[in-house]
């Protein structure tokens, strides 16, 4: 089965000025079709290559997979609602961009 997977890689952040050490920070979006037992739409986030939130679409939440991350609510209450948020939109967008790969390559399948 042909499957389309779609992969970006939004953003690495380079050196920091401050610490003599280098952090990276990354986040994944993967968008897919017809791919059985995987969500259509996958948020990673990551810092050091440690996955620190997720998002899915069968959840349809952006969540916390740290500790450090839970703890974000702190300084901001409203922060997984708004990750959340943006991830429901981008999860629009991407299976916008999905359905016009399927048709510019007719894949009638997943
Ligand atoms: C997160 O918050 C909990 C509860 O307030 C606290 O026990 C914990 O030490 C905090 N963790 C970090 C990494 O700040
Ligand atoms: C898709 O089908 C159309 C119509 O048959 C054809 O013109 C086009 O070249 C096809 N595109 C690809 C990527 O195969």
């Amino acid at each position: 089965m042909k499957m389309f997977l779609f992969l970006l890689l939004l953003g690495i952040v380079g050196p920091h000025c401050t610490s003599a050490r280098t952090h990276s920070l990354k986040y994944f979006y993967t968008a897919s079709s017809g791919v059985p037992n995987f969500p259509e739409f996958v948020v990673v986030g990551l810092v050091d290559e440690v996955e620190m939130v997720h998002y899915d679409s069968n959840t349809k939440r952006a969540e916390p997979k740290q500790d450090w991350m839970s703890n974000i609510t702190d300084e901001v209450p409203d922060y997984w609602e708004g990750e959340t948020q943006i991830a429901l939109s981008n999860q629009q967008f991407y299976k916008v961009g999905i359905e016009t790969l399927k048709q510019r390559f007719n894949q009638t399948g997943g």
